[in-house]
């Protein structure tokens, strides 16, 4: 499988490279980034994504939403897959890419570990079983570079609540006379800071007692490894939006 690398020269386009290398069955055959510095790699890299020469099976895309319409349009017009990792999307966004997923493959998760997606099946499980009689809270931690919030695996989290409850809304923070809290709220909180990969919590909170669900990233590396398994599922499937509870579950 050959891949392009979209953000190759951002922190997770460098580790995508770095795992591709001593892959067995899927190499980078060249990388896009606006900022790169061609010395770095030993495979082409381009600031834009219309001059990309090699075959491409594959794009995986580690970068900003800003470059969302080059990437679709590069994949629509070559029919090529896509697997989006970059967070942050607005709905006009999202809308974007269900619209291409009617003539391509792609793939879109805000969180590619295995674990992560595990802990949103065990949230929604539990959103079944208890949510009714909890208030239920989302806190998300990570490093102080990131540029969003709430973090994408958050919202993943929530919408897991979502499918299970109705009428529920989320509530980012919360300041000065806020006002009770009522039963239709999802409290979203972001903490920042060092070098956190990424923490999440689920809390469920009952009358005298709480139980909460919690992943930890330890390694950027996991979502790399997720994002090629990712890549080498899609190729394989028809046009369609894909996400890792369609691949792992
Ligand atoms: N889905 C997941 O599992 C997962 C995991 C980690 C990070 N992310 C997301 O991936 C994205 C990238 O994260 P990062 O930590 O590597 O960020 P980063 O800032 O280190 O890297 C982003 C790269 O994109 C490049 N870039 C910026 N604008 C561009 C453009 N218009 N065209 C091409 N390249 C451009 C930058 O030069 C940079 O090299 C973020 O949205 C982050 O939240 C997702």
């Amino acid at each position: 499988m050959n891949v392009l690398v979209y953000g190759i020269a951002g922190t997770m386009g460098k580790i995508v490279y770095n795992t591709l290398k001593n892959h067995p069955t899927a190499k980078a055959v060249c990388g896009v980034d606006k900022f790169a510095n061609q010395a770095d790699f030993d495979i082409p890299v381009y600031t834009d994504i219309k001059d990309v020469k090699e075959h491409v099976d594959c794009v995986i895309d580690f970068s900003v939403k800003a470059a969302l319409p080059d990437i679709l349009s590069y994949c629509t017009q070559n029919n090529i897959p896509c697997v989006l990792c970059t967070t942050g999307y607005n709905d006009d966004e999202i809308a974007s890419i269900n619209e291409a997923s009617k003539s391509i493959a792609v793939f879109r998760s805000g969180n590619m570990s295995v674990g992560v997606n595990a802990l949103v099946k065990l949230v929604k499980e539990a959103a079944k079983l208890i949510g009714m009689a909890s208030d239920i809270e989302i806190i998300e931690q990570h490093h102080n570079k990131k540029i969003d919030a709430p973090s994408g695996t958050a919202i993943m989290l929530a919408d897991a609540v979502k499918s299970q409850m109705d009428n529920l809304e989320i509530v980012n923070g919360r300041e000065g006379i806020c006002g009770k809290r009522t039963q239709n709220e999802i409290g979203m909180h972001a903490v920042r800071g060092g070098t956190i990969v990424g923490k999440h919590e689920v809390l469920f909170i009952m009358n005298n007692e709480v139980v909460t669900l919690k992943h930890e990233s330890e390694n950027k590396g996991i979502f790399a490894e997720g994002a090629i398994r990712a890549a080498e599922y899609l190729i394989n499937q028809p046009a369609g939006l894909y996400n890792m509870q369609d691949m792992l579950f």
